[in-house]
């Protein structure tokens, strides 16, 4: 399956009640295989999870931490862009030229890097000196 149709796929079982916004983000690991995520929101809004954090959780429990491409893709009327925190979790696992493909389900596609969404991304380079 094409990291599309399973962002596509994982989109439709969103838990988005409260935003009705649903969210499908399907990553590849460097070992090529596909992991998916899907919003989940809570009735205490800040508990609520975006897409991108479900693919990279479910990554990271099989035992993987190298991400290599990302897609991500909503119902609205430009690609959808992670936020920031989700950029965030995004680079923990990837260097700065892992892709990201943004998209709606209309179609349209925005391709970009994790280098290019996060410019001057804090890392441990910041934590030397402790
Ligand atoms: N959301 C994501 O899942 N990923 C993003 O990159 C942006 C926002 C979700 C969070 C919330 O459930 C809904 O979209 C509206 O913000």
């Amino acid at each position: 399956m094409s990291l599309k149709a399973a962002a596509a796929a994982v989109r439709e079982n969103a838990h988005a009640p409260y935003s009705n916004f649903k969210v499908g983000a399907a990553i590849r690991s460097a070992s090529g295989q596909i992991y998916v995520g899907c919003n989940v929101e809570n009735v205490a809004y800040p508990e609520g999870t975006c897409a991108e954090a479900g693919a990279i959780a479910a990554m990271v429990a099989a035992g993987e931490k190298e991400l290599a491409e990302v897609y991500v893709i909503a119902d609205c009327p430009s690609p959808i862009t992670p936020c920031g925190g989700c950029r965030q979790k995004i680079k923990e696992f990837g260097t700065g030229d892992v892709k990201v493909i943004m998209a709606t389900t209309d179609g349209a596609e925005q391709e970009t890097t994790i280098g290019d969404l996060l410019p001057g991304a804090f890392d441990t380079d910041h934590m030397e000196r402790s």
